[in-house]
């Protein structure tokens, strides 16, 4: 009996790698149990997708989502800003404090921003005198030491750099979070200069 069973096996396993060798190609891997398995269908990132309502591989991520960051330091960054650009979020920013501590290091890169992103519209020293009010009087604006903006609360400050304010265009997508404090201390470096 025992001799029979191993006969049957061996013809029937014999009889199965013949099978699956015996195709045409001699490139071929013969026949492919469950082929699905081996050959998953794989999208580009920028392929059209019918998986997906909105038929694109590449999906945003999940609302909320923040980056990993392992450098405890910049978590400032990662973090998302809560107010939001509305008369209340301002409102609300004045209650903000600068979460990076005063340094002549922090004032210096303060300033050397300062230099590149907003000295054109508010002047080497802020006084509103930038060069680019030469050329359009709507952009002119006061100056950090006047009455309007000397007494200016740093998160106002900050929150205005971050979204805007009148004229002035949003600075969030180009300024991180700490070069926005950084600044805050040169504006406010700025506000304390005597009046004309
Ligand atoms: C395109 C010109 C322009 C640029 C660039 C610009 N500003 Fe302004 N900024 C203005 C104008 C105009 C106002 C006045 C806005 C108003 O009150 O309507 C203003 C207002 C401000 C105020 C007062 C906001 C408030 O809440 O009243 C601060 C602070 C300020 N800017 C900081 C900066 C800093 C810092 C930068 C660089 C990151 C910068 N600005 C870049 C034109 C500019």
């Amino acid at each position: 009996m025992r001799k029979i069973h191993g006969i049957i096996t061996f013809g029937a396993v014999s009889l199965a790698l013949l099978a699956g060798s015996c195709t045409k190609s001699p490139q071929s891997p013969g026949y492919e149990y469950m082929p699905d398995m081996y050959r998953s269908v794989g999208y580009e990132a920028y392929q059209p997708n019918p998986n997906f309502a909105d038929g694109t591989t590449a999906q945003p991520p999940v609302e909320g989502t923040m980056p990993y960051q392992s450098d405890r330091s910049r978590l400032l960054d990662f973090m998302p800003y809560p107010l939001p650009n509305t008369p209340e979020g301002y409102a609300a920013a004045a209650a903000l404090k600068n979460p990076v501590p005063f340094s002549e290091e922090a004032l210096k890169e303060g300033e050397a921003l300062f230099q590149t992103f907003c000295s054109h519209c508010h002047g080497t020293k802020g006084l509103g005198d930038g060069v680019v009010g030469t050329k359009n009087p709507a952009l002119i604006p006061p100056a950090y030491n006047s009455p309007q903006l000397k007494d200016l609360p740093e998160g106002q400050i900050f929150h205005s750099i971050t979204y805007g304010k009148g004229m002035m265009g949003a600075h969030r997508y180009q300024l991180t979070k700490t070069q926005r404090w950084k600044l805050v201390h040169y504006v406010q470096s700025l506000q304390k200069q005597p009046a004309q």
